[in-house]
């Protein structure tokens, strides 16, 4: 009897990723604190996974450690660091220097990102990604962190899901609100800031840093047409596929704006990425003149909450899109909520196996950030969806590592996908993935 192994590189990375408005708790000088307080999320942050109490995060990372990770991939929140505008708390930016100075002990690679949509209230207060000056707040806030943390930060993400954020916020309106209102022109507008901004950022590390590796994470998914049958169907979902997936990659790759972004060039924007961080969830299938709709063909495989089917050919779909730009490749998100750990198992495993699909036609995939790595604030969702490799009870603060956290520590400790680990974890997967046993 066959008993395949599929082998990843001994330099492959493996990791969690959070973000800090998820995990730390209390950050009441942010704008998503007002909107929980105004009550538009199912429920508030509230203490979150208490990671501003540096002793829990630190026992998180020894948690991390503990599953064999040698990697993991965090934010850092604006409103802390720069709680007025040009004034800077430097007893934040000490905490955080101990929690990356904490990692490295445990031999986990720091990726860090800067935005993780929150931004600060005086930030807001100046229409925030509206006002072109926030080129320069996020470049000022950017150079701090490089003067303070950068020897520390091997690789940073600047933004995370941008397309995402300017989705939420102007068109879903569940992330909060604009103050200069919704909708797609506003939108489009704080996007191509936000792309100016990112590039301010690349260089402000760069010129410090010069071997530091900067991206984005980009959430990359597959718009396909519902039924692959009628014409019309099929070309709506080209036309979504480009707006959400390509129309940033192409402007960062070429610094010039296409439709619906925008016309014209943003200088010293061209080629701002040394690698493509790929968040990757689902994918959606689309009729004509619709943006995607919470409801999928009869059959469908899906996660806790209609949160979306889960379809792991479309992280290879994804990786192979990535592969265009020639650059290293990280999936910086991927996972899904499955409160009771009846799915995560099977799901790591078949995203995996696409990643190791990747890997064996030599495409550069380095690393694999799983969300997340604790159980954690889930934006407008609040507290009802459940990401973690380790359940959180939020009232007693208490994680239990669950089964598929079990699963990702023996992955990622043999650096492999084994027999035995299928048969254990996910046996209903062995005809699919070990045929001709
Ligand atoms: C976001 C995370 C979020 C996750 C799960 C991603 O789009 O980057 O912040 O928790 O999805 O919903």
């Amino acid at each position: 009897m066959p008993r395949a192994t599929f082998h990843f590189p001994p330099d492959f990375l493996w990791g969690t990723a959070t973000a800090a408005h998820q995990v730390e708790g209390h950050n009441t000088n942010n704008d998503w604190w007002a909107w929980e307080q105004a009550g538009h999320t199912l429920a508030p942050s509230a203490a979150a996974c208490n990671w501003w109490d540096l002793p829990t995060a630190v026992a998180d990372l020894d948690r991390a450690a503990d599953l064999g990770n040698n990697a993991h991939r965090l934010s850092l929140e604006w409103s802390r660091i720069e709680p007025e505008p040009s004034v800077f708390d430097e007893a934040a930016l000490d905490q955080y220097r101990a929690l990356l100075q904490a990692m490295h002990d445990r031999g986990l690679e720091p990726m860090v990102t800067l935005h993780h949509f929150t931004n600060p209230l005086w930030l807001v207060e100046k229409g925030d990604f509206q006002n072109s000056l926030v080129v320069d707040y996020f470049q000022r806030f950017t150079k701090k962190v490089v003067e303070r943390l950068g020897d520390l930060i091997p690789k940073w993400v600047t933004f995370n899901e941008p397309v995402v954020y300017f989705y939420m916020r102007h068109l879903a309106k569940l992330f909060p609100a604009p103050t200069d209102g919704a909708g797609w022109v506003a939108g489009l507008r704080g996007l191509r800031h936000m792309l100016a901004s990112h590039a301010a950022a690349y260089h402000t590390i760069k010129e410090k840093y010069p071997q530091a590796q900067v991206g984005v994470a980009k959430q990359l998914r597959p718009f396909e047409a519902w039924t692959n049958g009628r014409a019309p169907d099929r070309w709506w979902a080209r036309q979504l596929g480009w707006g959400f997936n390509e129309a940033w990659m192409q402007a960062m790759q070429t610094g010039s704006l296409r439709w619906p972004i925008g016309r014209g060039h943003i200088p010293h924007l061209a080629g701002t990425f040394d690698f493509v961080g790929i968040n990757y969830y689902t994918r959606n299938l689309v009729r004509f003149g619709q943006l995607p709709t919470a409801e999928w063909p009869a059959g469908t495989l899906l996660s806790d909450d209609n949160y979306g089917e889960i379809y792991p050919a479309g992280l290879y779909w994804a990786i192979h899109y990535a592969t265009r730009f020639q650059k290293p490749i990280y999936i910086t998100e991927n996972g899904l909520p499955d409160h009771a750990d009846k799915q995560r198992a099977a799901f790591l495993i078949t995203h995996l196996h696409q990643i190791w699909r990747a890997i064996s036609f030599n495409y550069p995939v380095m690393g694999y950030y799983h969300w997340s790595l604790v159980d954690n604030f889930e934006w407008e969702r609040g507290w009802s969806q459940r990401f973690g490799l380790y359940e959180l009870n939020p009232e007693t603060q208490e994680r239990t590592l669950r089964d598929s956290g079990r699963l990702y520590a023996e992955i990622s400790r043999a650096y492999a996908i084994t027999t035995p680990m299928i048969e254990r974890y996910a046996i209903h997967l062995v005809p699919t993935l070990l045929p001709g046993r």
